[in-house]
């Protein structure tokens, strides 16, 4: 496997990071993960909006950061990617000795982790529907930033998986912001909610696609906050997010919903993003 590693392409058994980097020692770095359809990155220029933001919040200087896009498509001829692609990109302060919580004194160059892998499609969980479970949202009140802080994410999702369960919906004081790497959605009466735009999500591009979707299709969509104890109320929910696209949830803990069936909305929401993406 080839990666691109501060400046260069590498095999990853030659890649190394130092030690002193603020992203090992920290967490002190932000992300994106991308895909293709038909080898095309898909939504490039939203997901680089995302970064430029996260590293104008974070005040992480990177100045090369039109040349990604380049290298992720270097990536994938390097690593003969035959059908569609994941790229992962990191970026993180840099490194400095000695260790300070503040940024180091003198002035260093951020360290850039990119890498491309063949995509798994996740066919049946999107026919089939998932298993969610409900955690309790731990996390900093920035979440809007693709920080690569993600311990609470990282415990969740353990849960999650310990249960059977795609993912962990996270609850704060009572609200559904989202899941550990998913945006969450509900919809009842023909009306879909999601979180609003705010710091305590991340603004998925699914997400931003699916808004996108209910306006051109007339679909009445409000981003509201959906209330933990109102959840049996709606009629169908389903999760995004750029691998798992959109995939139905047929149960929350214990509730099976909908007798195990994906909703009639949300089916016809993957029928059109799917078309969208076979054309992109
Ligand atoms: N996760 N919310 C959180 C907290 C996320 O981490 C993600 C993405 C999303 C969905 O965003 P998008 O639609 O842009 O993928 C929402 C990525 C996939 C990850 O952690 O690798």
């Amino acid at each position: 496997m080839m990666v691109f590693i501060n400046n260069r392409f590498l095999p990853i058994e030659e890649a190394h990071i130092s030690p002193f980097d603020r992203g090992f020692l920290f967490a002190d770095g932000v992300y994106e993960s991308i895909r293709t359809y038909n080898k095309k990155l898909f939504r490039y220029p939203d997901h680089l909006d995302r970064l430029k933001r996260s590293l104008n919040e974070t005040r992480i200087e990177f100045k090369e950061i039109e040349s990604i896009e380049n290298i992720i498509y270097e990536l994938m001829i390097k690593n003969d990617i035959e059908d569609e692609a994941l790229a992962y990109l990191q970026i993180s302060r840099g490194s400095a000795i000695p260790r300070t919580h503040s940024f180091p004194k003198k002035k260093i160059s951020p360290s850039t982790f990119i890498s491309v892998q063949n995509l798994k499609e996740n066919t049946k969980e999107q026919t089939d529907g998932v298993k969610v479970i409900l955690q309790e949202d731990v996390r900093w009140l920035r979440c809007d930033i693709k920080s690569t802080s993600l311990l609470p994410v990282v415990l969740a999702s353990q849960k999650a998986t310990e249960e059977n369960a795609a993912e962990a919906i996270l609850v704060r004081d009572g609200m559904i912001t989202e899941g550990t790497h998913t945006n969450f959605f509900a919809i009842k009466n023909e009306t879909i909610y999601t979180a609003p735009k705010s710091r305590f999500i991340l603004e998925g591009i699914t997400r931003k696609v699916v808004l996108e979707l209910c306006e051109r299709f007339k679909i009445d969509c409000r981003e509201e906050f959906i209330v933990k104890d109102d959840l049996k109320s709606f009629d169908e929910f389903f999760i995004t997010s750029t691998t798992k696209e959109i995939t139905p949830v047929t149960s929350i803990d214990y509730w099976t919903i909908n007798n195990g069936e994906p909703g009639k909305i949300t089916k016809s929401l993957q029928a059109v993003f799917k078309k969208l993406a076979e054309d992109y």
